[in-house]
């Protein structure tokens, strides 16, 4: 189960900076309906095809890569960290970077043979994935392997390069849900899949979306924790300019979680212009830190530099965990038979009460334990608080018009056809003597 503790981001706690408790509102929004939220349809739905997909993919191979990019890859990076593999299938990544350093690296440890890529892309066209694409047919090939045998496509649009160059070799499509952004989809195939070929139990992810969706549906954010979150960033971003976000999850297996967190909140509410068109450069600025690592290296930030952020920890009750220092040396002896497990949470306890007394607006996660229920409970937490905040912060969540902008510039500089405007404006900037 998942608790979200507000009290440290209230008055009188954390000093005049903070919200006072009748600041909250009720969310009456007439343009708001859950039920129009395309992401939330995804935790009902049938998992049986994608469980046959992967009973598939676990009897013939033993490495599972990922290609995606951006949504298409970090909720599954996120799982595959979260989570041991019981069906024993490796999961590995690339394609979220066309560095080529980790390209021929990656290529040098793995056996073709033993191996089937997942290359993602809801759009079709994005550059790094069409250009990882082509280089592991290359890598096939070469092997004197079919690509077919080895690639599969996740996509959910027609007609594009991807899907071209899949029917070229004949290989698999198999469709996302066009509905669904990117950043919103990991509770579909393009998440559950790498779960499901870890051997997790898929419906225990949707399982735990569905209690949160089932204790969100008051407009009050006293009977709504997902609301009360939601109320507590845009308060602090509107009456205090905390802008800056901060998720801090004290468990290593959660570091990733942050990383998902980043790309949902960076995407969905930096908006250049609010729903009528104004210019209003709405954002909250996401950072992604993780217990208790980063105490030695952002804690005395986040304690004493601007008072310009929110932070929010999360933290398992249960670490499933036994192991403990066992020592007899006298000047350390204050630590033996301490388990790690309460030495994390000691230290959780420490910086949320370093903060408390500076002043610093914190909120936190419990859960029970890391497990399939409480990871999916945490994704559709975030997705639906993100959706919250988008309305509040009058904004349209769902569309992404800086990255496209990003990805057309680059077609152009690549010469792509259909980009030649683009290319002309570039011009500009670019000598090309
Ligand atoms: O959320 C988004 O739209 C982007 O960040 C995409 O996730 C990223 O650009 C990859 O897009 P696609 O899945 O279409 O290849």
């Amino acid at each position: 189960m998942l608790k979200y503790d507000s009290t440290n981001m209230f008055s009188p706690q954390i000093g005049e900076l903070s919200i006072k408790k009748e600041d909250l509102f009720l969310f009456k929004n007439s343009l708001f309906d859950k039920n129009l939220l395309t992401f939330r349809n995804l935790i009902f739905n049938d998992t049986e095809n994608i469980k046959s997909i992967a009973k598939n993919i676990i009897s013939k191979y033993k490495n599972y890569v990922v290609v995606g990019i951006g949504g298409s890859d970090l909720g599954s990076r996120t799982i595959q960290q979260s989570f041991k593999s019981i069906s024993g299938v490796n999961v590995l990544f690339i394609g979220a970077n066309t560095d080529p350093n980790e390209i021929e690296d990656f290529f040098k440890k793995i056996d073709i043979k033993d191996t089937l890529f997942n290359v993602i892309s809801k759009s079709g066209e994005t550059i790094e994935i069409i250009a990882n694409f082509l280089y592991i047919t290359e890598v096939i090939e070469n092997k004197k392997e079919k690509v077919s045998d080895h690639i599969v496509i996740t996509t959910s649009t027609k007609n594009t390069t991807l899907e071209s160059l899949a029917k070229n070799y004949g290989i698999d499509i198999l469709e996302g849900d066009a509905s669904v952004g990117d950043r919103f989809s990991v509770l579909s195939i393009i998440g559950l899949l790498t779960a499901a070929v870890m051997g997790l139990d898929i419906d225990k992810f949707l399982e735990g979306a569905v209690y949160i969706d089932k204790i969100t549906n008051s407009e009050d954010p006293f009977s709504n924790e997902v609301l009360m979150f939601a109320e507590l960033q845009y308060l602090s971003y509107k009456n205090f300019n905390k802008n800056i976000s901060i998720l801090m999850p004290y468990s290593k297996k959660l570091e990733r979680f942050g990383f998902w967190y980043r790309q949902l909140v960076a995407e969905s509410l930096g908006k250049k212009v609010s729903k009528q068109g104004k210019n209003i450069f709405a954002g909250i600025t996401p950072i992604a830190s993780l217990g208790s690592t980063d105490q030695h290296s952002q804690i005395q930030l986040y304690n004493e530099g601007p008072n310009d952020k929110i932070i929010t920890f999360i933290i398992p009750s249960d670490f499933e965990s036994d192991i403990k220092i066992n020592t007899e040396i006298e000047n350390v002896k204050y630590l033996n038979g301490l388990k790690f497990e309460d030495l994390i949470k000691k230290e959780f306890l420490a910086t949320s009460i370093s903060l408390k007394e500076n002043n610093r607006s914190h909120g936190t996660i419990h859960i029970d334990k890391i497990d399939e229920f409480n990871i999916g409970a945490l994704f559709y937490f975030f997705e639906l608080s993100t959706a919250y905040l988008g309305e509040m912060l009058n904004i349209d969540t769902f569309d992404q018009p800086g990255v496209e902008k990003g990805k057309e510039y680059m077609y152009a500089l690549l010469g792509k056809k259909g980009f030649e405007e683009q290319k002309k404006h570039l011009s500009k900037y670019i000598d090309e003597r």
